[in-house]
């Protein structure tokens, strides 16, 4: 067991924050270049245990490449020269590379066999194995094939139509790439819209896809060709910031070149309605995907609702805007966020547990969370439970409470964020404590 660390509660905030790269554009440019013919050139690539799990898995299945910090060049002659993979596909911690590493061997001519860490091993895979086995896939796995480990032998896949009960980006991804590789054609239908990573960078790599904002079509056999992907840093790693700077006492907190697609910038939209003072600078549009500059400054918050549409667009950040409705006035309710309970931990759980412990008012239900705010965090223990996004927003929490946390796992921030607490250490030294 590693100590746990103490977080000393901060007056003031302020500096400049490149934050970590973006995790979902990561994964995805790992994969599509992987899959492109050509040279793909990814600068600003995540190196958090997640993303990098996605190129363990890539070197497994025979893709060629080269790293150089957050710099990756890979070389392929495209998906169908990937390979039997002779062990075992391990993914970590990260339900992207199962889900959409499942989506593309579907269409492979091989079997793969896939798993990862205790939490990943008690992530629901139905999800994808049905529609999957409906085109034509083959998979086996514990429960029927719909928990990890799981063993795919794809092949010749079959087109479908297909309706999606929750939005899931992960979802429609993997049925999107297994699209790309089906005959004929193969929708998906959401409920709301979740993130369109995978259909911009598609779309950069050269395929076609029929889009309006809940359905995506694709015509199968299209090729990619490889690209330069610049990544921008991670609106759900900004997010962390945006709250700490809106809760702090005094100062300001500059985050350059964040991520802005409108799929996820709820949180931007949640805290502008809580009171917070956020603005965008810099803005512009590199590889069909928006990034801005960020500047947040403290200001007094006020509890909202936030359910329906919006939960897709802030659902990784829903820890974080908790922790700024413990501290706003008045009550803050999430709803329609049932979708947490199969995350890396059952956050509705883990939220409501971990901020009681540190003081707050806050009571779980079925498909949120209810939060009474008040002008005070106590602080004390807490833990992240294996969960990065827990580790980063505790963190926040106790530079914004009374009395300070104490931290068990603050290393989980490694998935998504490995410099978190280097970041974190920065504003908080710049101005003395
Ligand atoms: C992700 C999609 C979301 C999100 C996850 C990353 C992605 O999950 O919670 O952290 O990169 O596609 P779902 O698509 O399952 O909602």
């Amino acid at each position: 067991m590693l100590a746990g660390v103490y977080i000393q509660p901060a007056a003031k905030v302020r500096g400049t924050v490149r934050v970590a790269a973006d995790k979902s554009i990561s994964h995805r440019a790992a994969l599509l270049g992987g899959m492109a013919k050509g040279e793909t050139r990814i600068s600003n690539f995540l190196t958090g245990q997640d993303c990098l799990s996605t190129l363990q898995c890539l070197k497994t299945l025979g893709v060629r490449f080269e790293q150089n910090g957050s710099e990756i060049w890979i070389q392929s002659e495209g998906v169908q020269d990937w390979q039997e993979p002779e062990d075992i596909l391990q993914v970590g911690n990260s339900g992207t590379t199962m889900r959409l590493l499942l989506g593309v061997l579907a269409g492979s001519p091989f079997s793969a066999t896939l798993t990862g860490d205790a939490s990943i091993r008690s992530r629901p895979m139905r999800r994808v194995t049905a529609p999957l086995r409906e085109m034509g896939a083959k998979i086996l796995g514990r429960r029927q094939g719909t928990l990890a480990p799981l063993t795919i032998s794809g092949g010749q896949l079959q087109g479908r139509e297909f309706t999606i009960e929750v939005a899931s980006a992960q979802v429609k991804s993997a049925l999107i790439l297994a699209g790309l590789r089906a005959k004929g054609t193969t929708s998906v239908t959401e409920p709301a819209q979740s993130r369109d990573h995978t259909e911009r960078m598609l779309q950069e790599f050269g395929v076609p896809l029929e889009r309006t904002d809940q359905r995506v079509a694709i015509q199968g056999g299209a090729v990619l060709h490889g690209q330069n992907v610049r990544v921008p840093g991670d609106i759900s790693s900004a997010a962390f910031f945006l709250v700490l700077g809106s809760l702090a006492g005094a100062g300001e907190i500059v985050l350059p070149e964040v991520g802005i697609n409108p799929t996820r910038t709820g949180v931007i939209d949640a805290l502008r309605q809580m009171g917070a003072d956020i603005t965008e600078s810099n803005r512009e549009e590199i590889g069909n995907e928006p990034r801005a500059t960020l500047t947040v400054r403290p200001a007094k918050l006020r509890g909202i609702e936030i359910a329906g549409e919006i939960i897709p667009r802030l659902i990784d950040e829903l820890p974080i805007l908790a922790v700024a409705g413990c501290l706003a006035e008045g009550e803050t309710v999430i709803r329609d966020a049932a979708e947490l309970r199969v995350k890396e931990t059952d956050r509705i759980k883990t939220m409501t547990a971990g901020l009681q412990a540190l003081g707050a008012r806050i009571e779980e239900r079925p498909d949120g969370v209810h939060i009474w705010g008040g002008p005070r965090l106590t602080g004390g223990q807490a833990a992240a439970w294996g969960d990065h996004r827990l580790a980063m927003a505790w963190t926040v929490a106790g530079l914004v409470s009374q009395t300070g946390v104490s931290l068990q796992g603050l290393e989980a921030a490694a998935v998504s964020y490995p410099d978190f607490y280097r970041d974190i250490q920065g504003l908080v030294a710049s101005d003395g404590g």
